[in-house]
């Protein structure tokens, strides 16, 4: 590919959570217009299967983003301008009073601190570099509650804030940082919020989720806006979702 087709040529991305869904068509997405990327989770197999379909143009880690040390680790000798802090997820939709305190510690380590391990690891090259780009996966969980989301929804909207915070604390680095904050999305996700495929099917019954492609091909539009241009908030919704709480459903 030529250059002006290849707008991200000599540039090197990592990417959390690219063992599925979003992540991983990140990676596609991000590779396809010539970004060596490194993806990272901890099935070190499917990222193996994903490094394998995109050839030279990709390297693994596996790496679980509550571990402070392994994700610095990450960083120590590589130099990444391109970050994309995706990794996360929901347990159970109980209510607070029957919450499941081990899922709650789980989705705060994975979704705020995870994100937190990353960002602080990721700062010092950017600083150094004066520019590249902190993608933050937020969703539309972080702007709006709804039954059952609770600390899923706590977690989301501390994603906003690191963001919010990041632009105030690094305004003048020349680092872009964009969250990308998303309504439904058919991926893993919800298989892994509610433990059974039937379950996790019914989610998207009668109403067109958007793909992890479409959340992908957004993040690939921020970061190839000429350097002066920073996209930083991006509210994607399915066309049937009008909030988080109304979906339309053909059945
Ligand atoms: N799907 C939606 O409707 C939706 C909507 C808005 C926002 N989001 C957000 O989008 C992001 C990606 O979700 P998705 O929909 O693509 O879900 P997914 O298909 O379940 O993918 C989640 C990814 O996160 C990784 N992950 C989970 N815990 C991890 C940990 N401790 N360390 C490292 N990696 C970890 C998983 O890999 P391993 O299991 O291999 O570690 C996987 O690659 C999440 O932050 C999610 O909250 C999703």
């Amino acid at each position: 590919m030529s250059s002006s087709s290849s707008p991200l040529t000599s540039r090197r991305a990592l990417i959390t959570g690219a063992s599925a869904g979003i992540g991983a068509a990140t990676a596609r997405a991000l590779a396809e217009r010539g970004a060596h990327v490194t993806l990272t989770a901890r099935r070190a197999e499917r990222l193996e299967a994903l490094a394998a379909e995109l050839g030279g143009n990709a390297s693994i880690a596996t790496v679980d983003v509550r571990d402070a040390s392994a994700v610095a680790h990450l960083f120590a000798d590589q130099d990444f301008d391109i970050v994309v802090a995706n990794a996360g997820l929901g347990l159970g939709v109980a209510p607070l009073h029957s919450g499941d305190t081990d899922d709650w510690s789980t989705m705060i380590d994975t979704n705020v601190k995870g994100v937190l391990h990353t960002v602080r690891a990721a700062l010092p090259a950017l600083r150094a570099r004066r520019g590249g780009d902190l993608v933050l996966l937020g969703s539309v969980a972080g702007r709006q509650v709804y039954p059952g989301g609770n600390v899923y929804n706590a977690t989301k909207h501390a994603v906003k804030a690191i963001y919010d915070a990041l632009r105030l604390d690094e305004v003048g680095s020349g680092i872009r940082f964009t969250t990308v904050d998303p309504g439904m999305v058919e991926s893993e996700f919800s298989l892994v919020r509610l433990g059974d495929q039937a379950a996790a099917d019914a989610v998207y019954d009668g109403m067109t989720p958007l793909r992890p492609e479409d959340v992908a091909d957004a993040i690939a539009f921020a970061v190839t806006r000429p350097p002066h241009v920073n996209i930083g908030e991006i509210v994607l919704w399915p066309t049937d979702q009008a909030s988080t709480r109304d979906v339309h459903r053909t059945n």
